[in-house]
């Protein structure tokens, strides 16, 4: 059943909460403010958000960092899951579950850190039946990314019986989603941290083996070392990537995902000449529609909503500030929700 759309009178009545990026001379500041409807930007979808997350880009995005936004005032958010209010895409209808990653959604266009949001109706998937909107952002832009990245390693050869697949950054929201998925699959897992606290959560999301962040953090002595990995899905780049590179095995891949640890590469191309190396690269922003919903599909089978439950912090927008800096500071563990306008709240 269609809603009735908004009538013109409560359209400029009609308020709702949102976390606006405001520019200021020492750099954009986040402040909690009421919005009308009308502030929105142009779209063919109205939702209501109850759930967004918060991912490595929202926290350089509230940081002002890498250019990521051009125009201000901004509702930074790049994932969201809420119910279609209104909608002029015959595709989408008024009380469905959606969920929207990427798109440039929450840096070129408003984003999930508001009670609504209007959004492109192309950009929104169903939400996944077996997920809450508050388990759909735990898994988020990280469940996804991370089940791309493992996919392309399979298309690249990689099988369980070919020996350790690495995963970097390890404790973070791409990298815990990451082990939880290969360990899954039947993959020896190896977990590279810089947090040897978090040994025990690692073995628990069911990495066989931890290696301390020291023993990669630097590029290698040598452009080729033993072979030790089959796989690495990596979250973490820059010299921690060069040095993953020489340790791979012969014609093996490493999905690159990340740059948690610096975006430059300093390597040799020794190890793609002479052992056969892939190196894939692995977009979730722009990511085509049918890969998208396969990626969301394979991921929600795999990855049951209890699993993401055990990983997940829940925050208000209020404490969004703080939270980014944390995340850029490598601070934080698995998935952070953020309680937006949650279905059991009431309202509209
Ligand atoms: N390609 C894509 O489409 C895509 C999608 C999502 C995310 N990403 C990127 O993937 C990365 C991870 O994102 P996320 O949201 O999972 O962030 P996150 O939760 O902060 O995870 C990053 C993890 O990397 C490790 N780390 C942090 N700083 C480091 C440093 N200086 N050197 C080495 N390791 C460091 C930490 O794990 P330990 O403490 O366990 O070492 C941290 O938890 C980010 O760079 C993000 O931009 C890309």
């Amino acid at each position: 059943m269609r809603l009735a759309p908004i009538d013109p009178q409560t359209r400029m009545t009609d308020t709702f909460k949102a976390l606006l990026l405001e520019q200021h001379p020492d750099g954009p500041m986040a402040t909690l403010r009421t919005l009308k409807l009308d502030d929105l930007p142009a779209g063919d979808v109205l939702l209501r958000v109850h759930y967004s997350g918060l991912n490595y880009k929202d926290g350089m995005i509230l940081q002002g960092q890498g250019n990521l936004v051009r125009e201000y005032p901004h509702v930074p958010g790049i994932d969201l899951a809420g119910t279609v209010l209104e909608s002029a895409d015959p595709r989408v209808r008024p009380g469905e579950a959606v969920v929207l990653t990427g798109h440039r959604v929450g840096e070129t266009h408003w984003g999930g850190y508001a009670e609504r949001a209007r959004v492109q109706g192309e950009w929104l998937i169903p939400q996944p039946a077996s997920y809450s909107a508050r388990q759909a952002m735990a898994a988020g832009t990280a469940g996804f990314t991370a089940m791309l990245a493992i996919q392309a390693l399979e298309e690249h050869g990689l099988q369980p019986e070919a020996g350790e697949v690495l995963v970097t950054g390890a404790s973070g929201g791409v990298g815990s989603i990451a082990v939880r998925l290969l360990a899954r699959l039947g993959y020896t897992v190896t977990a590279v941290t810089g947090r040897p606290e978090n040994a025990e959560y690692l073995h628990q999301l069911g990495a066989q083996h931890i290696v301390p962040r020291g023993e990669l953090a630097e590029t290698p002595p040598k452009p080729m070392l033993r072979e030790r990995w089959a796989g690495c899905v990596d979250t973490v780049g820059g010299d921690m990537l060069a040095h993953v590179l020489a340790g791979m095995n012969y014609g093996s891949s490493v999905a690159a995902c990340g740059l948690a640890g610096g975006p430059q590469l300093k390597t040799t191309v020794l190890p793609f000449l002479l052992r056969g190396i892939n190196l894939l690269g692995i977009d979730s922003v722009l990511c085509p529609g049918e890969r998208r919903r396969a990626a969301w599909e394979r991921l929600a089978e795999l990855l049951p909503g209890d699993d993401l439950d055990a990983i997940t912090t829940e925050i208000d927008l209020e404490e969004l500030p703080h939270y980014g800096e944390q995340i850029l500071a490598g601070q934080i563990r698995g998935r952070t929700v953020v309680r937006v306008d949650p279905a059991d709240a009431g309202g509209s």
